[in-house]
């Protein structure tokens, strides 16, 4: 794996790519999604800077409950989390740039203290950008950013300190764009990030009511429709393609027997399209669907079996009072 760093007084970037070419993930990730039926793009290429900028957009929608609903679950319980845990050190998975990093340092670094900080993202420029303002903003804060995909590198993470409590954040229902065959796997890594007396914040959508939920995926100003097709221009970019973006169409369904949205792009039309990074040609036909997203929604009862089975216990399930969203305290059951 390769790492270029680059590095201020305080902060600095690691960015680990899968191999010496830094194209070989997207072209083998394109190969296995694109040439398969049904076809599937990863949702972690919806981030290039103007898909973070759409979902930036997309967390202040009135339909989009998710963000803002953990926001001010933060708000009312993270004084007391930070209270029971005393965490110096901060690594967030799928950092981004967004708000809720800094209702976390603030909370952290309330009494004074100096926080280390270490986010994770796909992303590497937005996490330049939020480092140095970061820095800028907290003059105790040291930061060590890493640009890597959390749910194949969670191993890049430096392994906890004893003495150093350290608190690890997955917000955002994050959670459920992992695949279910991959849950298992990602959580046996966060509990490799924790010490014993660590904590991991889990954010979680349970989705109470199905319908609302799938229309946060499909608001009345299209936002999230162009979130969606922006992942073709990724494509066209990146693997010199020739998506007729404008001829596909948004789809936000709910599945109720996976307990989850799919998004996904429907064909307008025919049409044959170039993908000239794996020299080949694919027919799609009209009506047909590439599935770009699984939002996986989960109630407390999942996410204790799940955890339980990666050596995690759920310890703390806190809730808007509408039940929207939930922020789950786990940390690894003590060996008895
Ligand atoms: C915050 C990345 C989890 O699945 O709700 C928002 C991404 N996709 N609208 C989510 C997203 C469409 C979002 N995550």
């Amino acid at each position: 794996m390769a790492a270029a760093v680059t590095s201020d007084a305080r902060w600095r970037l690691e960015v680990h790519t899968d191999a010496e070419d830094p194209r070989r993930q997207l072209i083998d990730d394109a190969r296995n999604g694109l040439l398969s039926a049904p076809r599937w793009i990863s949702s972690k290429y919806f981030y290039d800077d103007a898909g973070c900028a759409l979902y930036d957009q997309i967390t202040e929608l009135p339909e989009y409950y998710p963000a803002r609903t953990e926001i001010e679950i933060l708000h009312r319980c993270l004084a007391g989390i930070i209270d029971r845990y005393q965490p110096a050190e901060l690594v967030e998975l799928g950092a981004g740039a967004s708000p809720k990093t800094r209702v976390l340092l603030d909370a952290m670094g309330g009494s004074g203290r100096a926080v280390h900080y270490i986010p994770l993202d796909v992303a590497a420029p937005a996490l330049r950008r939020a480092s140095s303002a970061l820095c800028a903003d907290y003059p105790r804060l040291t930061i060590h950013a890493i640009a890597a995909d959390f749910t194949q590198h969670l191993d890049v993470v430096p392994s906890p300190t004893s003495g150093t409590g350290r608190l690890v954040a997955f917000l955002g229902g994050t959670f459920g764009n992992i695949a279910p065959s991959q849950q298992r796997a990602f959580l046996n890594g966060i509990a490799a990030l924790l010490g014993p007396g660590d904590a991991a914040l889990i954010g979680v959508d349970p989705a109470t009511d199905p319908e609302r939920t799938r229309r946060a995926y499909d608001d009345a100003s299209g936002v999230t429709a162009q979130f969606n097709r922006n992942i073709l221009h990724v494509m066209n970019r990146d693997l010199n393609a020739d998506f007729p973006i404008h001829e596909f169409g948004h789809v936000a369904r709910w599945v109720p027997e996976a307990h989850r949205v799919e998004m996904r792009l429907r064909a307008d039309a025919e049409m044959v399209v170039h993908i000239g990074a794996l020299a080949c040609d694919i027919a799609i036909a009209a009506g047909e669907e590439i599935l770009t997203e699984i939002c996986g929604k989960f109630a407390r009862t999942q996410i204790d079996a799940i955890a339980g089975e990666a050596g995690l216990e759920v310890c703390e399930w806190h809730t808007d009072p509408d039940e929207l969203f939930a922020l789950s305290v786990v940390r690894r059951i003590p060996a008895s």
